[in-house]
């Protein structure tokens, strides 16, 4: 096992917010050169109304398609039971639940206020689901623009219920607001009430703190982090919400302090560049792309 965890959203996160929309064959080019680049949990796309978000009205036949790469956790995004039941029936490993701390991104993004978002969570994870993980993301658990600060109680009273009924539960900065001394006390935080349930990282560069961030959440305990290749993403429903953290650089934080990935670098890079042929006009970001694997760099496998 990897001392690291990365799940890929790019594909998800990642085209729900690009400009340009990638065709399908494209896409699941590109999920495959990720999975051959040694990521083992890609989230390949979410159940919304394909009228609502068009990128995602494919996400049913690459659910099908990544099923059949050998050692890979297929995720997908439901915002509700109507998305539970076709993530379930697609054949998903597991599904991850967008619950805002913040009422106005939640009424904005799943016209649910949080404690609703919370019952329909609920509603899903006692829906039969034989082996289908269930993740509850808090997102905007940081910060929102829409409505500024997101009381820590909110947050943690969202964790610790969702920690009730689902597997796992993940904090997500979905605006790009969280700074490292924040990101170090909310996880905290978390951790001490909910404990090992407490999972995954989901960070936004949007101001440029993206790895800042994940070395903090590093440091207080986390090991499995959502990012996304050259940095695509956003919510379409976040005012100013921008891309992820940048999956080729995080891998390069990880890898050359000496904690294993399980991910191949230059592998990565050529998934990267498949990504770009697919999408040539969105913007792409990254560090590692620019400056290249430094001379002398031993991956920490
Ligand atoms: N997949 C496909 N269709 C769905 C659906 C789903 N998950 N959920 C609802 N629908 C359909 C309904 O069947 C209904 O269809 P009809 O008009 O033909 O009867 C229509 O969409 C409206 O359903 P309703 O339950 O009233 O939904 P809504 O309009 O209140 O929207 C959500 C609620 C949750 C479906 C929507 O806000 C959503 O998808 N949000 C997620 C946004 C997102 O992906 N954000 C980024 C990720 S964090
Ligand atoms: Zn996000």
């Amino acid at each position: 096992m990897p001392a690291i965890h990365i799940c890929e959203v790019g594909p998800r996160d990642g085209l729900q917010n690009a400009k340009h929309l990638m065709p399908t064959e494209a896409k699941k080019a590109w999920i495959r050169a990720l999975a051959d680049a040694g990521l083992r949990e890609i989230e390949v796309g979410s159940f919304v109304p394909p009228k609502l978000i068009p990128a995602m009205a494919d996400t049913h036949e690459l659910v099908v398609f990544s099923r059949t790469i050998k050692n890979l956790k297929v995720v997908a995004l439901a915002p509700n039971l109507k998305g539970f039941q076709r993530a379930i029936e697609a054949g998903a490993h597991k599904v991850t639940f967008p619950v805002s701390a913040s009422h106005q991104h939640s009424v904005s993004n799943v016209r649910m206020t949080p404690d609703q978002m919370v019952e329909e969570v609920r509603k899903c994870a006692e829906y039969p689901h034989p082996g289908v993980e269930i993740e509850g993301a808090v997102a905007t658990a940081f910060g929102c623009t829409l409505q500024g600060d997101v009381p820590e109680d909110d947050v943690l009273r969202i964790a610790a219920k969702l920690a009730e009924f689902c597997d796992s539960v993940a904090l997500a900065d979905t605006v790009g607001y969280a700074n490292p001394a924040q990101v170090k006390r909310v996880f905290h935080n978390v951790l001490s009430r909910i404990g090992t349930k407490l999972e995954g990282a989901h960070f936004h560069n949007t101001r440029g703190l993206g790895l800042a961030n994940a070395l903090a959440a590093y440091e207080a305990g986390v090991r499995s982090f959502d990012s996304s290749l050259g940095g695509l993403g956003g919510c379409p429903f976040a005012p100013g919400a921008s891309g992820n953290v940048i999956t080729e650089d995080l891998v390069f934080m990880f890898e050359s302090m000496g904690l294993d990935t399980g991910i191949d670098l230059d592998r990565l890079l050529e998934a990267r560049k498949l990504m770009v042929s697919a999408i040539p006009e969105e913007p792409v970001y990254g560090h590692m792309a620019l400056a290249g694997v430094p001379k002398g760099f031993r991956a920490a496998a």
